[in-house]
C-alpha cells in the first residue's frame, strides 16, 4: 500500500496517511484518575491503579507507533500536598509499576528514566528506579521519562544552582550561563523539547509540568478522565496535531 502505513496494536489496525506529522517527544500530564473513582462511587485510589494500568496501555501505544520520546507525569512535587493515605498509596502504586516495568518494558526495547527529585522516596523505590534505568539505558527504541516528585520551578531552580557552583568554583563564566547552559542542566538534557502535551480531564493548566521546555510545545486538553484515555483518544490528538501550524515565533 504505497502512501499509507499500517499501524498494528493488539487487535487493532489502522490505515494512516503517511503524511502525518508525529511528535517526535509527547509530555502526557496524567490527570482524572480520582474524579474517574469518584464518579463510580471508588476510593481515589482506586482511579489511581486503573491509571497506572493505563499508563502501561499508552506507553506501549506510542513505542509501537514510532513515538521517540514519551514524558508522563506520574507525581508533582505539589502532589505531597494530598492526604497521607492517598499519598502512600501512590508510593506503593510506584513500587509495583516499577518492578513490573523492569519487567515487562525492558522486553519492549523502552529506555526508562525518571525526571525529578527522586531522592525523597524511599530506599526500596530508589533501588528499583536505579535498576530500571541501569538495565535499560543502552536500549535503542522509544525514550520514556517517568516524573516522579517533578515540579518544571524546581527543575529550573536547580539548573541555576548546579550553574551557579560552576561559576563560584570558576568553572564558567556568568556570561556563559545561556540557554543551551540551562537546558543543559535540566533532567531531559540531550533530548528535545516536547512537539505536543495532553492534558486529559479537561482541566486548562500546565501544573508545573516542563516548564522550560514546553515553550513552544502544542497544547491538547481533552475532557476524557485518564483511566478512559485510549489509544484511540491519543490518535485523535494527534491527528489534530497534524494539522497545527507550527511557527516558532516565525512567520
Ligand atoms: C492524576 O489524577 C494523578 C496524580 C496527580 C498522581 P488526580 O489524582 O489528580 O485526579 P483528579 O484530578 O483529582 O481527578
Ligand atoms: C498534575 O495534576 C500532576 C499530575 C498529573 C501528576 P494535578 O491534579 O496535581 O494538578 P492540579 O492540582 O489540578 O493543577
Ligand atoms: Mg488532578
Amino acid at each position: 500500500m504505497q502512501g499509507v502505513v499500517t499501524v498494528i496494536f493488539g487487535k487493532q489496525e489502522k490505515a494512516r496517511d503517511s503524511k502525518r506529522v508525529l511528535p517526535r517527544h509527547l509530555g502526557i500530564i496524567m490527570d482524572g484518575n480520582g474524579r474517574w473513582a469518584k464518579k463510580r462511587g471508588l476510593p481515589r485510589t482506586a482511579g489511581h491503579t486503573v491509571g497506572a494500568a493505563n499508563f502501561k496501555t499508552i506507553t506501549r501505544y506510542c513505542a509501537s507507533i514510532g513515538i521517540e520520546y514519551l514524558t508522563v507525569y506520574a507525581f508533582s512535587t505539589e502532589n505531597w500536598k494530598r492526604p497521607a493515605e492517598e499519598v502512600s498509596a501512590l508510593i506503593k502504586l510506584f513500587r509495583q509499576y516499577l518492578e513490573e516495568a523492569l519487567r515487562d518494558f525492558l522486553d519492549e526495547n523502552i529506555k526508562v528514566r525518571f525526571i525529578g527529585d527522586t531522592s525523597v522516596f524511599p530506599g526500596e523505590i530508589r533501588e528499583l528506579i536505579q535498576e530500571t534505568e541501569k538495565v535499560s539505558q543502552n536500549r535503542t527504541g522509544m525514550v520514556l521519562n517517568i516524573a516522579m516528585n517533578y515540579g518544571g520551578r524546581d527543575e529550573i531552580t536547580r539548573a541555576a544552582r548546579i550553574l551557579a557552583e560552576k561559576a563560584l568554583k570558576g568553572e564558567i563564566k556568568p556570561e556563559e550561563i545561556t540557554e543551551e547552559a540551562i537546558a543543559g542542566e535540566l533532567y531531559t538534557a540531550g533530548q528535545p523539547d516536547p512537539d505536543l502535551i495532553i492534558r486529559p480531564s479537561g482541566e486548562q493548566r500546565v501544573s508545573n509540568f516542563l516548564l522550560w521546555q514546553s515553550a513552544y510545545a502544542e497544547y491538547i486538553i481533552c475532557d476524557i478522565l485518564w483511566p478512559d484515555f485510549k489509544p484511540q483518544d491519543l490518535e485523535n490528538a494527534l491527528d489534530e496535531f497534524s494539522k497545527r501550524q507550527r511557527r516558532f515565533g516565525g512567520v
